[in-house]
């Protein structure tokens, strides 16, 4: 099955062309402060430490925050100081017409509800487990365990937003491509032979896989023709970790 996400990906390589902004990850907007929360004793002497103000999160105003193709706004440690000690990660995930997430794996478990729109996920555990296939529509929600390999994408013409929920404030991201791609190549080769490099060249190969960018990509083709978005053509990127 992860196997198919590959030939798909290896696919879609040849149609990315334009490279998109670099964003990536989240940039740790106090760390001063962080510091400061994690050395305190207790929860009441970090909430002298924090302003009303700084105990509300606004997604709008993320810096990923994009509709186009669609974003991952992350309130974690980094960018919401205050779950810097909490066990928690909220992120909105705004998915444009067909915008999708590559598959990727995070360090914690990830439960996603939705909001508006139908999302199509997919998610594999480990090895020899089956691929969980799910349809979410408003109020529905669904489990991607910790560490295992998932990917969506929005049905829709319109724009879809979920929430994901993880039990870390820490949870990161490592989507699967860029991460096989930065493995050497004879490996890569090895495991997939199908792969037609650019140039013969395994470096200008991954480049060629869309960034990570606001953390969302633009949908496939099929889907992108079914609401009249295909003739500007596949939108690609760098390889960013
Ligand atoms: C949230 O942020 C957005 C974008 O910066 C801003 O337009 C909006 O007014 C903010 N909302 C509140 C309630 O502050
Ligand atoms: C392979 O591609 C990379 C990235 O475009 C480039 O820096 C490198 O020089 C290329 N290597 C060869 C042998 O052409």
């Amino acid at each position: 099955m992860l196997l198919s996400g590959f030939v798909g990906l290896a696919t879609i390589i040849f149609f990315s062309m334009v490279p998109t902004p670099v964003k990536a990850v989240d940039q740790t907007v106090d760390p001063n402060l962080v510091s400061k929360l994690k050395m305190a004793a207790t929860m009441n002497d970090r909430l002298h430490m924090l302003t009303d103000q700084q105990l509300l999160y606004n997604f709008s105003s993320n810096p990923m925050f994009s509709w186009a193709p669609g974003s991952v706004c992350n309130a974690n440690a980094a960018t919401w100081p205050v779950l810097s000690t909490v066990r928690a990660t909220v992120a909105q995930l705004n998915l444009g017409p067909c915008a999708m997430l590559a598959p990727h794996i995070h360090r914690a478990n990830n439960i996603v509800v939705a909001v508006s729109g139908s999302t199509h996920t997919y998610m594999v555990q480990e090895n020899g487990a089956r691929m969980v296939e799910q349809i979410l529509t408003p109020g529905m929600m669904t489990i991607f365990p910790l560490a295992s390999v998932h990917s969506m994408y929005n049905m829709g013409c319109a724009n879809n937003q979920l929430y994901s929920f993880l039990d870390d404030s820490d949870p990161g991201t490592l989507n699967i491509a860029q991460a096989f791609f930065m493995m050497p190549k004879d490996i890569g080769m090895q495991v997939m032979p199908f792969i037609n490099l650019k140039a013969s060249n395994w470096t200008a190969t991954a480049q060629q896989v869309p960034g990570v960018g606001t953390g969302s990509q633009e949908g496939f083709e099929a889907c992108r023709r079914r609401c009249g978005l295909a003739e500007t053509g596949y939108s690609g990127g760098h390889v960013v970790n």
